[in-house]
């Protein structure tokens, strides 16, 4: 039985494109409720297709991916995008922030979508951005910005409205040893509150601190 906070991958197998080859075949992984998973395995294995998969926006061709027990692979889209806004904080590879528009309002966006009240979330996005180290003015443009800077403002956006499930793809693959530390200590203290929490990383620091580490083989 699949307790609360569990997200299960079952024999997941994944195409690009009907004809072309599986990315992976067959992959079962599962992060209990207060786990850090870290998720390793060489570039190109499908680590980032994976996390889309988990995180609802691709679908599986073959297995099922629950969450707390409900299949929410196979679920209607809109059930899909609701459980998405309100329940997953996704740090995508290359950040995608929005560099039109302002690091708060970066941070904000999923704030507005589960219609946080403005003060509460401004007051979260500033204490989530003291917590990774960044010293920007959030009302400045979110573009110029370093690789280390852009992932750490895409980790604030994850985590603004509180998600059961965070999942991180290479968030410190630009960062500096303390920067790291930070982030880290971020993401554990996430797992500690009960949070179920999925990274892929290579770094042996964000190794150390994981509950476990699962290689994926493409
Ligand atoms: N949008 C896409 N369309 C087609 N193939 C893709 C796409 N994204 C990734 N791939 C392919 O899927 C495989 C796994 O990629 P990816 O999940 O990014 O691996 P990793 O994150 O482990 O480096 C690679 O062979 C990659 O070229
Ligand atoms: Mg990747």
């Amino acid at each position: 039985m699949s307790g609360r906070g569990e997200l299960e991958a079952r024999n997941v197998s994944y195409r690009y494109s009907r004809a072309g080859p599986a990315v992976f075949d067959s992959v079962s992984i599962r992060a209990r409720r207060g786990e850090l998973l870290v998720l390793t395995g060489p570039s190109g294995c499908g680590k980032s297709t994976l996390l889309f998969l988990l995180g609802l926006m691709l679908r599986p061709n073959e297995g099922v991916i629950t969450f707390g027990g409900v299949p929410l692979s196979s679920a209607r889209e809109r059930e899909r995008s609701r459980f998405r806004a309100r329940d997953i904080g996704f740090v995508f590879q290359d950040a995608a922030l929005d560099r039109s528009r302002t690091i708060l309002s970066n941070i904000c966006e999923p704030a507005v979508l589960n219609r946080v009240p403005r003060r509460e979330a401004v007051r979260t996005a500033s204490d989530l951005l003291d917590q990774v180290g960044l010293d920007l003015p959030m009302c400045r443009r979110a573009d110029g910005l370093s690789g280390g800077q852009a992932q750490r403002i895409a980790l604030c956006r994850a985590l603004i409205c509180n998600p059961q499930f965070v999942l991180a793809d290479e968030p410190t693959g630009n960062l500096d040893a303390e920067s790291e530390r930070l982030v880290l200590d971020r993401l554990q203290s996430e797992a500690g509150s009960g949070r179920t929490v999925v990274v892929v990383s290579h770094s042996d620091q964000v190794k150390a601190r994981a509950s476990r580490a699962v290689e994926i083989r493409g």
